[in-house]
């Protein structure tokens, strides 16, 4: 199985890369051809890779360890930019205004037909985007040119790094570099707010407070207080779910059925229309095309989807919890 979040350069990995122009450079060379690279913010070290690339997408999930695809935030280096990835309402604009560059993410609808990858919202018709205020991460972005995913750079379940130190040792070679910008000035994790919804409400509490919000925009709930809210996206019921019936562990696809297949097309085939996920069986290809394939069939006009069994390892895990989602009963 190739792994493309450990491609051969020859190089020792991680690479650890001084905040030079010279190394800034290098670090928008390696994002820009698909590598995973970390880097300082002001709130904690983030694991970055292209976020318009589903296979560096893809990366990022297999060198955390995530059992489930949470989504992404894109981080880039201007409000400007931010509005063509984002759909802005006054709110959005008004606090962009205020608090940018700084630790707040906004969770904006997704354009139709945005070019960043569906992995990075998780299948989500939205999009958390923030412009970080670390004047590395500023120059990083810049050297990219392209938005950038990138979760806290620790393994899944670990304490989020907050020194380069933190990352090498929770990620260690799974990264391909590391940008040594000194400690974290904040430390905590950004504020997360939610504004897809004409009620504003706070995912995650951070160095932005509530109060600094509500003057500008007004009454914003507090979702953490709420003991029924959920606890992660991932458990949303607005988590997208494809209108066509999803059956798992399918060996053959029936004739009304569209067949979503992984490894060798080995079976016979009599459904509607065949996407495969990855013909070599390789997990990080699969969870780069895993969103986009199911829209696809989804869009087919098939009633139903049929899907070959995954393995339950690696990646595997998280792709089987999103089609275990897919498959539940709806309500
Ligand atoms: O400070 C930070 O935000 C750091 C630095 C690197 O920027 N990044 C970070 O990323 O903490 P992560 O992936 O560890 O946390 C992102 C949070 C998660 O709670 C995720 O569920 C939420 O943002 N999130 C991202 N996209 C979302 C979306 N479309 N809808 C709802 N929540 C979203
Ligand atoms: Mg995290």
């Amino acid at each position: 199985m190739t792994d493309h979040s450990a491609p051969d350069t020859g190089e020792k990995r991680p690479a650890l890369i001084p905040t030079t122009p010279a190394g800034i450079a290098r670090a928008g060379e390696l994002l820009r051809a698909g590598r995973l690279v970390a880097f300082p913010t002001e709130t904690v070290y983030g694991l970055g890779a292209d976020a318009t690339d589903d296979r560096a997408v893809a990366a990022i999930f297999a060198a955390k360890g995530r059992p489930q695809f949470n989504p992404l935030i894109a981080h880039v280096p201007d409000l400007a930019t931010a509005q063509s990835w984002g759909r802005f309402d006054d709110r959005a604009f008004e606090l962009a205004q205020q608090f940018w560059p700084g630790p707040l993410t906004m969770v904006l609808p997704r354009p139709a037909n945005s070019a960043l990858s569906l992995l990075v919202s998780a299948g989500l018709d939205s999009i958390a985007i923030r412009v970080p205020g670390h004047p590395i991460a500023q120059a990083i972005l810049r050297a990219a040119g392209t938005p950038i995913a990138a979760p806290s750079a620790n393994r899944s379940g670990a304490v989020s790094p907050t020194t380069p130190q933190h990352v090498l040792e929770s990620l260690g070679d799974r990264v391909d570099a590391i940008v040594t910008g000194g400690k974290c000035p904040v430390g905590l994790e950004s504020t997360v707010i939610d504004l897809t919804g004409p009620e504003a409400v706070l995912l995650r509490p951070g160095a932005v407070l509530p109060d600094e919000m509500e003057r500008l925009i007004g009454p914003i709930r507090l979702s953490a207080g709420d003991p029924t809210a959920p606890k992660s996206p991932g458990q949303l019921e607005s988590h997208y779910a494809p209108s066509a019936a999803v059956r798992l562990n399918a060996t053959s696809a029936e004739a009304d059925e569209a067949f979503l297949t992984f490894g060798p097309d080995r079976f016979v085939f009599g459904g509607t229309t065949r996407l495969n996920l990855s013909l070599e069986g390789d997990l990080n290809e699969a969870a780069a095309n895993l969103f986009a394939h199911l829209r696809q069939l989804d869009h087919s006009g098939a009633t139903r989807i049929a899907v070959m069994p995954i393995p339950e390892v690696g990646l595997g895990l998280a792709i089987n919890d999103r089609l275990r989602r897919a498959a539940a009963p709806r309500g």
